[in-house]
């Protein structure tokens, strides 16, 4: 991916927003390459943040973001790879310097290994220097350094900066609001993500093993040109339906259980991220759907009330109530739906929240609680409803049909002016929609 006039435009806003905060320069690193073993490397994903304003996809280095003022325009500085022919046969194309010219808007370029000596000189006279501590202690120490050197160098003239701020507080306002071609990216990751999710369905059969289903589902990630899923794919089988964090192991499939599948596919870095949960068997149990239509109900109600101007945490209350309401009508709950919301008796069977925002991560970037208040969502934004229901499969309270089966649905809503838009509105959901796409 080159950098375009989108994410010229990105770095425009963002400029504009720091020299409304005090100007200086803006320190983003690139990922780093990361050893799984050896010589070998885990798949290169680079830091989202470096992404949104570069479109760069490169490791190593960094991009400098200068906000100017009223003299002096915005301006991007990279440090990168620079070509090496060499390393090139072995390791594939870098744009090199002259590439983060030419292609990534940089108004100069410089080779990585020019860093630290040019870094102090960069940051002399910036005033304020926006970057994340504590994110990475190498760039913790090399940003330490160069203030070091400076301040060594103060009566020589230099200026040392005297503000350090986090790139976030611009940055990820921006990041959580889509633009077009964001939006975009995200309904083509909705688009394959749907296809991986019917595959998973169809071929989640008795007998089958959880990898296979996962087999399924990145196949279809891949062959409709995502780069791969967005985050590990759950396939969890029978009572691993109720690990939260299950990844898709190795337990076969078995009638009478279902299987739960959260996945989402990545389209240029922006990732889908949807929980369906199907019978093995084709045909939910009757204890089963009761548990499902809970979950369902809440879910397409807390779609219904994704709107501007509502909270995160009042979504999730919502959700909550409806849930408990559920968990009271099936006697998995004693007692009333506000005491067991008072004491939080729900958490026994719904321990997680409602809702994370999304786009380049899968619980993406943006402040959940902007002066400590729950934020309220505003056109633009893309967050998740995911309500589920847990019962252990120790759960002795509970019927014997019951322990051990997790339902979990999550969409992906864009909100509008007018509400909510479900992204992935077209994987099924409704028991019988859901009973047809597993062709048994
Ligand atoms: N797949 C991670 C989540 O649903 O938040
Ligand atoms: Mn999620
Ligand atoms: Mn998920």
């Amino acid at each position: 991916m080159s950098s375009d006039s989108t994410h010229a435009r990105r770095r425009e806003t963002v400029a504009a927003e720091m020299r409304r905060q005090g100007g200086g320069v803006m320190l983003l690193p690139a990922a780093e390459e990361r050893i799984r073993n050896a010589d070998n490397e885990y798949p290169f994903r680079q830091d989202s943040d470096h992404l949104w304003l570069t479109g760069f996809d490169e490791p190593q280095g960094c991009a400098l973001l200068f906000a100017g003022d009223g003299s002096a325009p915005a301006r991007l500085v990279m440090f990168v790879r620079p070509r090496d022919r060499e390393k090139e046969i072995w390791n594939g194309f870098r744009a090199g310097v002259e590439g983060a010219v030419a292609e990534y808007g940089a108004a100069e370029a410089f080779p990585v290994a020019e860093l630290e000596q040019r870094l102090p000189g960069l940051l002399d006279g910036a005033g304020t220097v926006w970057f994340r501590l504590g994110h990475d202690p190498a760039w913790d120490g090399r940003v330490a350094a160069a203030l070091r050197d400076l301040r060594s160098r103060v009566r020589t003239g230099v200026q040392v900066p005297t503000a350090l701020l986090d790139p976030g507080r611009v940055l990820h306002e921006q990041r959580l609001v889509k633009g077009p071609e964001e939006l975009a990216l995200l309904r083509k990751a909705a688009a394959i993500t749907a296809e991986a999710h019917l595959a998973a369905m169809r071929d989640g059969l008795a007998g089958r093993r959880e990898y296979q289903v996962q087999a399924e589902i990145e196949y279809a990630f891949r062959r409709r040109g995502g780069s791969g899923p967005g985050y590990g794919t759950i396939v969890a089988a029978g009572a691993h339906s109720c690990v939260l964090h299950y990844r898709a192991g190795d337990a076969v499939l078995k009638d009478g259980d279902v299987c739960l599948v959260d996945a989402g596919a990545e389209v240029q870095g922006y990732t889908a991220d949807v929980t369906r949960t199907f019978p093995v068997s084709g045909s939910f149990g009757k204890a089963q759907r009761a548990l499902y239509e809970v979950v369902l109900s809440a879910e397409k109600r807390g779609i219904e009330a994704v709107r501007p101007g509502v909270t995160v945490d009042g979504l999730h209350d919502q959700v909550v109530r409806w849930l408990t309401e559920g968990l009271v009508g099936l006697g998995l709950l004693p007692g009333s739906v506000d005491e067991r919301i008072a004491d939080k008796g729900y958490r026994k069977y719904y321990m997680h929240r409602t809702s994370h925002f999304l786009g380049l991560d899968v619980h993406d970037a943006g402040d959940y609680y902007p002066g400590r208040r729950s934020r309220a969502l505003a056109p633009g934004m893309v967050v998740t409803v995911e309500p589920g229901l847990y019962v252990a499969a120790d759960d002795e309270g509970a019927p014997p049909e019951l322990r051990g089966v997790g339902v979990r649905i999550e969409d992906d809503v864009l909100v509008t002016e007018a509400g909510g838009e479900n992204l992935t509105e077209a994987i099924p959901k409704e028991p019988g929609d859901v009973e047809n796409a597993c062709v048994r």
